[in-house]
């Protein structure tokens, strides 16, 4: 594994512009579940149920019952060595962008400055009926928040049935066909169309690193590097790497 921790920190040391894309893998250190790992949200919310826009607009209390043990369990959680160490790679001029499915803020709170929140983001809410919105610390105890208008509000979160951002998406597509090195941490990369980012990246030529517990849909496919193991672990690794190989 050694040997794969050092190709990765060359790559990486030799790239003119590296990013990574990050999924819920990355939080899990932080005591935030992911989704799609057994004992994931998913395993204990239907997310046909729980994360559609629809449903949302169907029964909105019912989805703040999930929400609420989401932003519950974001609020408690502490950022990880993967999350500093993405930064720490961004601060020493190797790594320009984060672009994460993440919405629990936990990158911005590690120091990356250059972040994109690809699904929006749990940090602020806004009413659907008259477009009011709120920082989630105004509401924070409030379930559901409801806006003065006394509708109930919708975390700035992204659901399944809405739109990506245009700004992320497009950003996102642009640095994905013209990075030369991609870091893939911590996403089973099954969600369209966060998922035809590293695609694209393959396709532009670009070095795939891959950091996972387990192998994805994507590793025997378009990885170049897989780093198998915990992303807290991994990413620590490759930094002092990185460091020691650039001299301090
Ligand atoms: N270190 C590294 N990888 C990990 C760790 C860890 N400590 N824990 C879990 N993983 C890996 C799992 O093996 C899995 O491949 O992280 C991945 C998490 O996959 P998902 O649960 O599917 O999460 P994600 O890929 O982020 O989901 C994408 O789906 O439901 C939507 O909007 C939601 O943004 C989310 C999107």
């Amino acid at each position: 594994m050694d040997e794969l921790i050092q190709e990765a920190a060359r790559s990486i040391l030799g790239s003119k512009l590296t990013i990574a894309l990050t999924g819920a893998g990355i939080s899990v250190e932080s005591g935030i579940p992911d989704f799609r790992s057994r004992g994931g949200l998913w395993d204990r919310f239907d997310p046909d149920e729980y994360a559609t826009i629809n449903s949302f607009k169907r029964s909105p209390e019912k989805v703040w019952e999930m929400l609420r043990e989401m932003e519950e369990t974001i609020d408690a959680a502490e950022t990880n060595e993967a999350h500093t160490g993405l930064a720490e790679l961004e601060r020493m001029g190797l790594l320009q962008t984060v672009i994460t499915q993440n919405v629990d803020n936990l990158h911005q709170e590690a120091g990356s400055r250059d972040v994109i929140e690809y699904h929006g983001n749990s940090r602020s809410l806004t009413c659907l009926w008259c477009n009011n919105s709120y920082d989630y610390k105004e509401k924070k105890g409030e379930y559901p928040p409801r806006c003065e208008c006394g509708k109930i509000l919708k975390p700035d979160v992204i659901f399944f049935g809405e739109a990506i951002p245009f700004d992320a998406m497009t950003r996102s597509t642009q640095l994905a066909s013209t990075c030369q090195v991609l870091l893939i941490i911590g996403t089973s990369a099954v969600v369209f169309p966060f998922n035809l980012l590293p695609r694209q990246a393959k396709q532009a030529g670009s070095k795939i690193i891959e950091i996972n517990l387990e192998k994805t849909a994507l590793t025997d496919h378009i990885i170049d590097i897989f780093l198998q193991g915990k992303a807290s672990v991994k990413v620590s690794q490759l930094v002092s790497v990185v460091r020691e190989l650039r001299g301090g």
